[in-house]
């Protein structure tokens, strides 16, 4: 199968709810590409939020990974299936999106607004960045997509929007493949 096809009917497949959340993991990467789509993204960010949490459907089920206090590293799993087919511009902020988690909760408001499950999955993926580490990221190529990305990812758990259909963005993602 096409790696299109693939991974358009793996949204459609998918019935796991996102971890802590109300919506399916396919809901929720489509409202975060929305989001993207909201503020005017550049189509690489926009196919990036789409994407982003697309090693969850490789690994095991992560709300299991969550109560067995494990983590799955959903992030480079992703990272490494997806660049062998999508433009680095896509890839790279979906590699550092728990990174620009670890990040952005150094800031205390920013730290309470993460759901509980959030909160917990935080501490497995390392915790909060230190001062070094955090400077490290900054000098990061795609720095600020991951950081948008990531603010696009926090604000789209909503129930009760309506959510485009994954076949909407058929076009876009051939646009980015390799
Ligand atoms: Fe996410």
């Amino acid at each position: 199968m096409h790696i299109i096809d693939k991974i358009i009917s793996n949204f459609k497949n998918n019935n796991t709810l996102y971890i802590g959340e109300k919506i399916t993991i396919s809901q929720h990467m489509i409202q975060t590409a929305m989001n993207a789509e909201k503020t005017k993204s550049s189509k690489n960010l926009i196919c990036s939020c789409l994407l982003h949490d697309y090693g969850h459907f490789i690994v095991e089920d992560p709300n299991v990974l969550v109560r067995k206090k494990l983590d799955g590293k959903h992030e480079d799993i992703g990272y490494e299936y997806l660049k062998k087919f999508f433009k680095k511009e896509v890839v790279e902020p979906i590699k550092y999106h728990v990174l620009a988690k670890r990040y952005l909760a150094r800031n205390k408001k920013y730290f309470n607004f993460l759901s509980d499950a959030s909160k917990t999955s935080l501490k497995l993926q390392g915790g909060l960045l230190n001062k070094k580490e955090s400077k490290d990221f900054e000098k990061k190529n795609y720095f600020q997509n991951a950081i948008k990305l990531r603010k696009f990812d926090e604000a789209a758990k909503k129930t009760g929007i309506e959510v485009k259909s994954i076949d909407k963005y058929r076009n876009l993602l051939i646009s980015k493949l390799l």
